[in-house]
């Protein structure tokens, strides 16, 4: 008899729906086809004992399963699930009357529990998209791609529980996810800005970083603070739109990240990877592409703490997803994509020693080290850096001060405002969010500068000994400052605020 079963394969973050024939006649032998790894080939092993131990037991007949499209490569070992339904149904042990309009994923212990899958959010949506009324995966993915509405999904942990539901006696029931919820319910904070105290000029830095969506670094010594403050960014960012959540989750979904607990990203993430990571870890690859951790931060904040540290190849490659906003990763046969849109936050000692510039601290490195440290970090990366900030440890005074400072509610409040001008701005400029993906053209269309402010930067490019660089930088960086204020056009002090934020890019820095 032949019998057709549904599964999928997820590209990137596209999934594309595999039908899985299964055709059982006269004969013992057992065929693959259709594109399978090795993976797959050998599910008939867990298949058959997953089987066996739930008490069912194929007879020795001939089996061919072709799974189609052809030119897809099928992957892994979540296809166990559908493929062992296939093959029940086809020697007419369980009813197939479901099968047609159920899309089925998960992979066979040898005991027949069922272990997670990845992708099961892309999955869903695909599923929905071709018209499937059901979903069945295992039950630690069933919350992610219950997210999706108008198709029914359950979690099993066994195939008993599967065999049942299409016999039509089990007990599983569908998976059911309240979406506003999930956000309410997630949107307590374990951390707040105003557990920083001080460091006023550092979290102007971060608000106006985070109303323009600059990239921002953090200078400073040993205990500054800098990994405090960084960590707390999300924190007054918008909080994620419906979409956006969806899409940060899809991402983990398919990185297999997601949890039975939390089934959509409903926070902003914030990625800190340690700087000991690959250039696959962090850009995403493999012989199996998977995303890296600047997909995963996507609509967050990627926080690279001790910047110089990382292998300069690695950040050599973010170079390219940090102005796309996304990363392709090509393959001899094929090419996936994975969105990547995250803020860059970054923080550095000055110095090996860290004291550089330190206010009572003496630096205790040779001359020429401090620029040696800095050149670490290729220009073409520090290009992208819109914001420098040097932290300054707080004195002992004043972090036993018990004045509190200003929550991160307040602050988002005001990143919020700005960000809706923003909005209105671009609103013609498809891809363009906020000011620091503003393009050379929209930065003479949105900046204008009068003479006063002409000559204030004028005279810091000298004073300073600026880079040429530096100066775009600066009027983006000025525009945001300008829109916190609500102001419709950039003034002397607007300037004047974003030139404070060139640290490296003076010429006397490190000399
Ligand atoms: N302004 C501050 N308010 C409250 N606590 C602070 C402040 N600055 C530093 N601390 C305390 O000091 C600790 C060390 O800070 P943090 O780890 O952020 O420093 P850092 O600049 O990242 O140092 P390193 O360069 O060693 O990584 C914090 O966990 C916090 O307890
Ligand atoms: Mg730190
Ligand atoms: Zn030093």
């Amino acid at each position: 008899m032949l019998v057709k079963s549904y599964g999928s394969a997820v590209y990137g973050i596209k999934a594309t729906t595999i039908t899985i024939e299964v055709n059982v006649s006269r004969g013992v032998n057992f065929l693959l086809v259709g594109l399978p790894d090795s993976a797959v080939k050998e599910s008939q092993q867990r298949i058959e004992s997953a089987l066996q131990m739930q008490g069912y037991k194929l007879p020795g007949r001939k089996v061919v399963i072709n799974m189609a499209p052809a030119d897809i490569r099928k992957e892994g070992s979540a296809y166990d699930l559908p493929l062992a339904v296939g093959m029940l149904a086809a020697h007419e042990l369980i009813k197939n009357d479901r099968l047609e309009h159920c899309l089925i994923m998960g992979e066979l212990s040898l005991d027949g529990t069922i272990q997670s899958i990845k992708g099961a959010l892309p999955i869903a949506l695909q599923a929905r998209h071709e018209g499937f009324t059901s979903c069945i995966f295992p039950a630690q993915n069933a919350g992610e791609a219950a997210i999706v509405d108008g198709i029914t999904v359950y979690g099993a942990t066994n195939i008993k529980e599967v065999i049942d539901l299409l016999d039509g006696n089990g007990t599983l029931q569908p998976v059911k996810i309240d979406i506003n919820r999930e956000f309410l319910h997630n949107f307590t904070c374990e951390s707040d800005f105003s557990d920083v105290k001080g460091q006023e000029n550092v979290k102007r830095a971060m608000e106006i970083a985070a109303a323009g969506g600059h990239n921002i670094i953090l200078i400073g010594p040993p205990g500054a603070g800098k990994t405090m403050l960084s960590k707390r960014l999300p924190e007054i960012l918008p909080p994620l739109t419906i979409e956006e959540a969806l899409e940060t989750t899809k991402i983990h979904s398919v990185a297999g990240k997601t949890n039975r607990e939390t089934a959509l990203v409903t926070k902003r993430p914030f990625r800190s990877p340690h700087h000991t990571i690959s250039d696959v870890a962090l850009v995403g690859g493999g012989s199996f592409p998977q995303p890296g951790e600047i997909s995963l931060a996507h609509n967050g904040v990627l926080f690279l703490d001790e910047l110089p540290e990382f292998k300069r190849t690695v950040l050599e490659v973010m170079r390219q997803p940090l102005e796309d906003r996304v990363i392709t990763i090509s393959r001899a046969r094929f090419a996936v994509e994975y969105p990547a849109s995250f803020m860059l936050v970054a923080s550095m000692n000055p110095c090996p020693c860290g004291f550089y510039n330190h206010p009572e601290k003496k630096c205790m490195c040779a001359p020429g080290m401090v620029q040696k440290y800095l050149n670490r970090i290729s220009g073409p990366l520090l290009d992208r850096i819109d914001i420098h900030i040097e932290v300054v440890p707080v004195p002992f005074e004043k972090l036993s001060e018990q004045r509190p400072a200003e929550s991160s509610k307040v602050i988002r409040e005001r990143v919020v405002a700005a960000r809706n001008i923003q909005r209105a701005r671009f609103a013609k400029h498809e891809g363009t969010h906020c000011n620091a993906q503003m393009s050379s053209r929209m930065l003479q269309k949105y900046c204008e500068i009068d003479a006063a402010g002409q000559n204030i930067l004028k005279a810091a490019m000298q004073k300073l000994g600026l880079s040429a660089r530096a100066y775009d930088r600066i009027i983006k960086v000025s525009r945001t400052i300008a829109d916190l204020e609500a102001s419709a056009n950039i003034q002397v002090q607007h300037l004047a605020e974003a030139i404070q934020y060139r640290s490296l890019d003076r010429e006397g820095w490190g000399a």
